[in-house]
This record gives C-alpha cells, sequence and structure tokens, in this order.
C-alpha cells in the first residue's frame, strides 16, 4: 500500500518527529514553512507516491517540526485536477499523513472572492464546500482499511475548528471571512457568467484545490480546518482581468496574516492537549 510506504518514508526521514497536524499550503502561501522550527524538509521526489508538482509557487517538499507548540507535517506544494494526472498522488498524501500520526488536517488556499464585500487580502475560513470539478478522488474501489464506501460530508470542515479559528482571529484582532468555497476546475479561470452562477449556487469563494484532500481526509477520519486567502474579486466583480501572477502576489502579501492566524491557532490546540493530559 502506498501510503504505509509513504508514511513510513516520512517518519525515517523525520528522526523522531511525530506530526500530529498535517498543514497544505497554497499558491504563494510556502513560505510558512521557513517558521517551522527544528524542522526537516523531505522532498516530495524521496517520499513514495507523493505528487510533485508543476506549478511556480508549489516547491514540492514535506516540512516536519514543531510550529505553535505542535509537531507538524506541512506539505509546501499541492496537486491540482488540471495537472490532469488524477488523484492517486493526493490520496497518497493526505493518507500517509494520517498513517503517520495526524489527526487534524488544515488546508489553505488562494481563492477568487465572491463577495464584493469581502475583498483582496483578507481571510476567510471555509464553513462547507462545492465540489464543482465533475470528479471524486473516491471515486473507484473504496480502500475500507481508511473508511466507508459512502463517507458522511456533513461538517465536513469541523465547526469546532472553525470556531478556535474565529476565536483566535478575534483575539488577533484580523477580520476573518467565513463562507462556502466553490472548486471549479480550472486552470482557465471562471468566466464572468460562471462566477455569478457560483454566487447563486450559494458560494463565497472560488479556487481550483482545497475540496479532493477535504474529502478524502474526511474518508480516512481526519478532523478538517481550512482557510481561503482572497487574493482577487471573482473574474467580472472586480476592475481588470485575473491571472495567476496577482494571485502568487497578493497571497504573498496576505501570508503573514494567515501565518499568525496558524500558530495562534496551533497554540490553542496545544493548550487543549495540555488540559486533556
Ligand atoms: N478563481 C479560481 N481560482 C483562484 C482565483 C479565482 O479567481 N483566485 C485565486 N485562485
Amino acid at each position: 500500500m502506498t501510503a504505509a510506504r509513504a508514511a513510513a518514508d516520512i517518519l525515517h526521514r523525520a528522526s523522531g518527529r511525530r506530526p500530529r497536524v498535517g498543514i497544505v499550503l497554497g499558491s504563494g502561501l510556502g513560505g510558512i514553512a521557513d517558521r517551522i522550527a527544528g524542522s526537516v524538509a523531505i522532498p516530495y521526489t524521496e517520499i513514495a507516491g507523493f505528487p510533485v508538482p508543476s506549478v511556480a509557487g508549489h516547491a514540492g517538499r514535506l516540512v516536519v517540526g514543531t510550529l505553535g507548540g505542535v509537531e507538524v507535517a506541512c506539505m509546501q506544494g499541492r496537486v491540482h485536477a488540471y495537472e490532469g494526472n488524477g488523484f492517486d498522488a493526493l490520496k497518497t498524501a493526505i493518507r500517509a499523513l494520517k498513517l503517520a500520526g495526524c489527526d487534524t488536517l488544515v488546508l489553505t488556499a488562494a481563492a477568487g472572492s465572491l463577495r464584493t464585500d469581502v475583498g483582496p487580502g483578507r481571510l476567510m475560513a471555509i464553513s462547507d464546500h462545492l465540489n464543482l470539478l465533475g470528479a471524486n478522488p473516491l471515486t473507484g474501489p473504496n480502500d475500507e482499511a481508511f473508511g466507508d464506501r459512502f463517507p458522511s460530508m456533513t461538517d465536513a470542515w469541523d465547526p469546532q475548528l472553525r470556531a478556535l479559528l474565529r476565536d483566535v482571529a478575534g483575539t488577533l484582532g484580523l477580520d476573518l471571512a467565513e463562507g462556502v468555497y466553490a472548486a471549479y476546475p480550472g486552470p482557465s479561470f471562471e468566466t464572468p457568467a460562471e462566477v455569478r452562477m457560483m454566487q447563486r449556487l450559494g458560494a463565497d469563494a472560488v479556487g481550483m484545490s482545497t475540496v479532493p484532500e477535504c474529502i478524502v481526509a474526511r474518508h480516512c477520519g481526519l478532523r478538517v480546518a481550512g482557510c481561503a486567502v482572497i487574493t482577487n474579486l471573482g473574474v467580472g466583480l472586480g476592475d481588470g482581468p485575473v491571472d495567476h501572477h496577482q494571485t502568487l502576489s497578493a497571497a504573498s502579501a496576505a501570508a503573514s496574516d494567515l501565518e499568525r492566524l496558524l500558530v495562534g491557532f496551533l497554540e490553542r490546540l496545544h493548550e487543549k492537549d495540555g488540559s486533556r493530559s
């Protein structure tokens, strides 16, 4: 089983570090991994079955170490449906994090806002999702070792973890929005008509990732929290066209807020663990 081999590769290279929280960093947000203390960076090419990202802004390494007092395994780079290589590597990566000891997964992503009151630079906690990819990563034979054939997506985005994000944001004075993330297949950006469609369907933000990872994580019993970094208004809602360069630069600008939120969140998780023991 590839995920088991991948977990063994991670634990071997992590030399005694035992990650509890997995983190996936989206486009332009990879710098957050530099804040991880006592870290070891493992190139994806050295982990069985891990994805090799092909997109600018995605480094392709797993950084294992301590952030906010919690042992984390941070994916600096992810795969997207539009890369066309299916979901096997994504499944392997998420399941390997679970097998390596994680019980929680934090997903981050750059996204376009579908709400004009939530502009570029804002953070948005993900409360739910719309899978508009036309594909599901769990299609195919079910691996019962990981989860049920028909996993529930009720509360896919953990309400308690989201409350914690809200709380931490309040303490830090960060203006955290909350909303539904729609996964759009890409790689072309949406048309203005598609943006209007997604607004009507109840989405608040749109991006090209995140949802497959959430589905695979929930299937294998990981708790999931997510935060989108709004890099632009959706096509047709703002002034000009949207491009990847803008995504990367706006994401980097907001990365320090996301970093503060993430570190505060992990510190609170750490306190909770302390009070449990
Ligand atoms: N659409 C899709 N994905 C995105 C966007 C967008 O407007 N911004 C950042 N990622």
